[in-house]
């Protein structure tokens, strides 16, 4: 395959927060490596009435004098096109395409297009329709559809914008973004837990005793209060990130590593989330809202604007998942994030099983217990792998003592290392699906989180529950220790 790759990217909400920040920095990081050359163009579209040369003035900005000259940055922004549009009205679609074929001819695109809805979630059915009403695809090239988060907001929206979009494109020329699959140290878990023997070998029940998903952010909801108070921590990060770090870490191993054979197995292990009564939602997840810190500097989620006094939206959530499958029969996942937490990280702990020591009395071992074996990823924001063994101090005696073998990307590797959303274009431009979410799997993890958000909407929380910059609430801790398990990211005294 040619490096060098033609398409036409038509950006709904051209002129936003996702585009600006996200968007045209990693597309002009494609264009530094060749991705991108001559044959390609961008048309950006919002309401507002920008010339071509203001939305290129704006897309400049929007990279960093790091990542290239100004030169370099000025060629890019060259291929940069913009078309005021309103999302509802149905001529605006007619002015695109005519753009768009214009620029196809002119840039040699080969009538591939890139439609990439970086507009709010309830317009992405209508831009869709248009799509299709307005004639817009091609029949020579290409055309994929980019939906970004949230993809409805339980099952029922869900199913409705799948609906929507399926009139106009087919499952495979949609890619829903999930950006934590374009993070290296996911994209690495098949690679881990498929080449390596070792670890291959004890990735189940008989040798874990659980595994641990953490997603934890020291922000609070900043400027985002209006959209989070209508989602939540359940709704915003466990239906989708934690879910599907989840379906990486538990599926079985695919025939191949291709889309179709990672999402079958993906669909499959979604398919066995549990049923929970409302009193198994009640012993299995909890959740919470922070207050502010100890000292008082920071305020709490109550007192940020647009968030309601009373509101009852949980900042934090962390949940048990018992997976009734052969793999992992009696062996539970728990899945955790929160806001405002004492670190940002995220991270998979998982904790294997202490019963294989029996042949060594306490008294050889100087009444030091052997501790669990620990295997961690981390993802974000070191990448890098640890694993704590049981070892010895050097001395006369047999005295336990954990030894962890580290491995961390250098700063240089990281800086030189492609963001999510780099590694996201590449795989549309590609027609890769492997590491978006496909409908199957949104609909059994939407199944599996609307339970949850049922019992807890038809209870009052006691609210809030946390102090800002801990590790979440009292009642996350307990989860684990009822299990006899603790979290293998905490402090001892959990607050
Ligand atoms: N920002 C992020 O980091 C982030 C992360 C994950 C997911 N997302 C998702 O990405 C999408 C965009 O988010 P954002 O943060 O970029 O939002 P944003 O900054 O508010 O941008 C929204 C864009 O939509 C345009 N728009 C609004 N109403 C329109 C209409 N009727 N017709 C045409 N264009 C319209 C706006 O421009 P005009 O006002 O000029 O029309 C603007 O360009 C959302 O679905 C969000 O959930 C964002």
């Amino acid at each position: 395959m040619a490096k060098e790759q033609r398409t036409i990217f038509i950006i709904f909400g051209g002129s936003g927060d996702l585009a600006h920040r996200k968007l045209y920095p990693a597309l002009f990081k494609l264009y530094v490596k060749g991705y991108l050359q001559d044959h390609f163009a961008v048309i950006g579209t919002a309401r507002r009435p920008w010339s071509h040369e203001y939305f290129r003035q704006t897309v400049m900005e929007s990279i960093g004098a790091d990542i290239g000259d100004q030169e370099k940055i000025s060629s890019f922004a060259q291929h940069f096109y913009y078309q005021a549009h309103d999302v509802n009205d149905a001529n605006h679609y007619v002015a695109l395409k005519k753009l768009a074929a214009q620029l196809s001819q002119q840039y040699q695109t080969g009538a591939n297009q890139i439609f990439y809805m970086a507009v709010a979630p309830r317009f992405f059915g209508t831009v869709a329709s248009h799509i299709n009403s307005e004639g817009l695809l091609t029949a020579q090239g290409y055309n994929r559809l980019v939906i970004e988060k949230p993809f409805g907001r339980d099952l029922k929206s869900a199913t409705e914008l799948n609906s929507s979009i399926a009139a106009t494109f087919q499952e495979n020329q949609i890619y829903r973004i999930d950006h934590y699959l374009g993070k290296e140290m996911v994209q690495a878990l098949p690679l881990l837990r498929f080449t390596n023997p070792i670890l291959e070998a004890v990735w189940n029940k008989n040798y874990l005793s659980n595994v641990q998903i953490t997603l934890a952010e020291t922000l609070g909801v900043g400027e985002r209060a209006g959209y989070y108070e209508t989602a939540g921590a359940l709704r915003d990060m466990i239906q989708n990130h934690a879910l599907q770090i989840l379906g990486l870490v538990a599926m079985e191993k695919p025939q191949e590593f291709s889309s179709a054979a990672v999402h079958q197995e993906k669909s499959r292990l979604f398919a066995q989330l549990p049923t929970y009564s409302p009193e198994q939602v009640a012993v299995n997840f909890v959740r919470g809202q922070y207050g502010a810190d100890h000292k008082g500097n920071q305020l709490a989620y109550r007192q940020a604007d647009n968030v309601a006094d009373d509101s009852p939206i949980e900042t934090f959530v962390a949940g048990k998942i018992l997976i009734d499958n052969p793999r992992w029969q009696g062996v539970p996942f728990y899945v955790r994030s929160g806001k405002r937490l004492c670190q940002k990280t995220t991270r998979i702990d998982l904790v294997f099983k202490t019963t294989a020591n029996k042949i060594f009395s306490q008294a050889q071992l100087q009444e030091v217990a052997t501790q669990p074996v620990i295997l961690s990823i981390f993802v974000e924001p070191t990448q890098g792998l640890s694993l704590a063994l049981n070892g010895t101090n050097p001395g006369m005696a047999l005295r336990p003592f954990m030894h962890t073998l580290d491995f961390w990307q250098s700063q240089e590797e990281m800086s030189n290392s492609q963001e999510a959303y780099e590694k996201l274009l590449i795989d549309i431009i590609h027609g890769d699906q492997t590491n978006f979410t496909n409908w199957q799997e949104q609909e059994h993890t939407w199944r599996f989180i609307d339970q949850i958000r049922q019992y807890w909407d038809q209870n009052v929380p006691q609210f809030p529950n946390y102090y800002s910059n801990s590790f979440g609430p009292k009642a996350s801790n307990e989860l684990l220790a009822r299990d006899g398990n603790e979290w293998v990211w905490s402090n001892e005294f959990g607050q």
